[in-house]
């Protein structure tokens, strides 16, 4: 009979028996399957691993923060914590195509992740958060003629001539039991729970220019819209939800006076793996709600609108 808690076990066993009294590095992105991977594997070797966690200045707010406080102060796992804040947002500057954004944060989270693990002395065992369909889908990538329409990065996945050996212990799992490995090692619910983030994180979520100002704005309405989702009891009946700031201005009204802001996007889908998306039907009531609390709050946005595009035709970022 089997059960979460004996796939532990064994996963436990089979880590220690690869690694041996090796070195592990870990890249940590802040998502369910890096973080789950790094958990399980600091069970099974403890001070062998350590793990990286690199700020490329487009994450959600607070979400470094809250990395930093679970992986070091909760779970005790040795945490390298780089702020590039400044090197990505610096290198974003006048990219405005959506493949250009990402590759160029892949390439840097590839050299400061380098860089990092050159300081460390370097590791024998690279981890990484693999998953069963991350599996299949690399053997069906290369099995036939396929359609890519988004290079999809992903800061977990590093590049083969790493040359180090891997170390993936999810590899059967598929993401539901992912979570379900994540609760049964005591993780808390905000992170085995939490939606599916790109790895170019706001940077695809801010169409045109990323600058520090549009990353801050698109921060405070994502994390007004995020609250009133937990609020109301809806998070865990939604694939993905996070807010776009449109590079469009509109005329609006305030007080006395005329604005001139930005127009931000709302987005929500129910899906099973990303692939199709249907739009979440929030009540007119909720939307409004949100839509105020946004306009009042932040500044620089005077409208909001919500995407009501299911996928396909549409995908789920707007880049
Ligand atoms: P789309 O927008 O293609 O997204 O419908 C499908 C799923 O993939 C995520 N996504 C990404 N994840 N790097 C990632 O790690 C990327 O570059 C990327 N682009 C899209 C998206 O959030 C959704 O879950």
């Amino acid at each position: 009979d089997w059960t979460m808690a004996a796939f532990r076990a064994e996963a436990i066993q089979r880590i220690r028996a690869q690694v041996g009294d090796g070195k592990v590095i870990c890249g940590l992105s802040g998502g369910v399957d890096s973080s789950v991977a790094a958990v399980l594997i600091h069970e099974a070797i403890g001070d062998q691993l350590t793990c990286i966690y690199v700020d490329h200045g487009v994450m959600r707010g607070g979400e470094t923060e809250q990395v930093v406080r679970t992986f070091r102060d909760r779970f005790n796992i040795t945490l390298v914590h780089r702020d590039a804040s400044d090197l990505f947002l610096g290198q974003l500057e006048g990219v405005t195509d959506p493949e250009r954004k990402r590759k160029t944060i892949g390439r840097l989270f590839i050299e400061v992740f380098e860089e990092e693990q050159a300081k460390l002395g370097g590791a024998d065992f690279l981890a990484q958060g693999t998953l069963y369909p991350d599996v299949i889908e690399s053997v069906s990538a290369t099995g036939g003629p396929s359609v890519t329409i988004k290079s999809h990065h992903n800061v977990g996945g590093l590049p083969e001539n790493m040359r180090m050996k891997l170390v993936e212990p999810l590899r059967d799992l598929f993401k539901d039991e992912v979570r379900e490995l994540g609760r049964e090692l005591g993780m808390p619910e905000e992170i085995v729970g939490r939606h599916p983030f790109p790895g170019p994180g706001l940077a695809i979520r801010i169409p045109g220019e990323v600058t520090r100002e549009r990353v801050q704005i698109l921060q405070k309405a994502d994390a007004i819209y995020l609250e009133e989702i937990r609020a109301a009891g809806l998070y865990d009946a939604i694939w993905q939800a996070f807010a776009v700031l449109l590079p469009v201005r509109s005329v609006g009204v305030m007080g006395d006076g005329r604005t001139y802001e930005s127009v931000c996007a709302l987005r929500a889908v129910t899906s099973t793996d990303g692939m199709t998306a249907d739009v979440y039907p929030f009540t007119m009531e909720f939307l409004t709600r949100v839509s105020a609390r946004i306009v009042n709050e932040v500044r620089g946005i005077n409208r909001v609108t919500y995407d009501i595009t299911s996928k396909p035709p549409g995908t789920i970022e707007w880049e």
